[in-house]
């Protein structure tokens, strides 16, 4: 069997981890940088790399960086046409990358996240921070690895956020801190299941749990909720693959995101787990089940 990994330029840890455990799983496997793939329309369509058809390939398993979300949603877009399995729908590549559009797709599936609100304009932004409680979270849609998310410890310091970030044309929406904070859960769900899951704890001073930013990861067993949540939310977007941030909350746990490119060097340290091989099964075993 043929593998096609799509990806970023750079190969980072778990692209090296996917190759590696890829190699193990399948005849052939080659690795296929996202920019360097044209789509070619003549007597139907065709993706190319170099005077390689990507359409040779029985599965395909795409990591698709932010900065490609288009383009790559594009490439999934015509291998779901020329009947391949995917083990993420196309539009999820959309949704997930937008931190909002993700909490849409949530809310549409019945599931819990935090009180949110996205607003452009200064009038309607200022009314709703003398509505809202603080701590605030004040979130950019694109943000990632901790970084575009904020804290506003009082209305005044919320303007004086909004005012920077409204001066560089940023995008941003309020979401009620969870209380109490300073701690999330990330479950890795594959194929409808929990595979791994950890404690992300922020470290002393910080409020955000991201471990490029200092904080440290800790294996975690999730409650029955949060696994049934874990596993609701991965198919709310339609993905197979996918790591969903929780935090707990008095009311229970509510959902703060979905990666669809999720890294797994923390999960699979603080777990001892082989998320790579997990991820490879997974799309070995779409092979043959491609329903439309
Ligand atoms: N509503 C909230 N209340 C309290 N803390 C929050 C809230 N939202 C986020 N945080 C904290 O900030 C951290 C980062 O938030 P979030 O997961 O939304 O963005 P991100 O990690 O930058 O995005 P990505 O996971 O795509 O890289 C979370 O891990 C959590 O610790
Ligand atoms: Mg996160």
């Amino acid at each position: 069997m043929k593998l096609a990994i799509l990806g970023p330029l750079s190969r980072e840890y778990e692209q090296v981890r996917l190759l590696e455990e890829a190699t193990k799983l399948f005849d052939t496997v080659s690795y296929f940088p996202i920019p360097q793939v044209a789509v070619e329309l003549r007597d139907g369509f065709d993706l190319k790399y170099k005077n390689k058809s990507l359409l040779n390939y029985d599965s395909f398993l795409p990591r698709i960086p932010r900065s490609y979300k288009t383009f790559g949603t594009t490439l999934l877009y015509f291998l779901k046409k020329a009947g391949k399995p995917l083990p993420i729908e196309p539009s999820s590549v959309i949704a997930s990358h937008n931190k909002f559009l993700t909490l849409v797709r949530l809310v549409e599936a019945g599931l819990p996240v935090p009180e949110t609100h996205l607003a452009i304009r200064r009038e309607v932004i200022e009314k709703l921070l003398k509505e809202m409680d603080y701590p605030l979270v004040l979130k950019l849609l694109y943000g990632s690895k901790g970084v575009g998310v904020m804290f506003a410890d009082s209305e005044q310091s919320a303007v004086s956020v909004i005012d920077a970030l409204q001066r560089f044309k940023e995008t941003i929406f309020l979401e009620r801190f969870v209380e109490p904070g300073n701690e999330d859960i990330r479950a890795y769900v594959i194929g409808g299941k929990v595979v791994a899951a950890m404690k992300r704890v922020a470290k002393q001073g910080e409020r955000r749990a991201n471990i490029g930013i200092g904080g440290h990861g800790e294996p975690y067993r999730l409650s029955s909720t949060e696994k049934k949540l874990a596993i609701r939310a991965a198919e709310a977007m339609g993905m197979g693959i996918c790591g969903v941030d929780l935090m707990p909350s008095e009311d229970g746990p509510v959902i703060i995101e979905i990666n669809v490119n999720a890294q797994f060097k923390g999960l699979e340290s603080a777990t001892q787990k082989n998320i790579a091989r997990e991820i490879l099964k997974y799309v070995r075993g779409l092979h043959g089940k491609v329903d439309g």
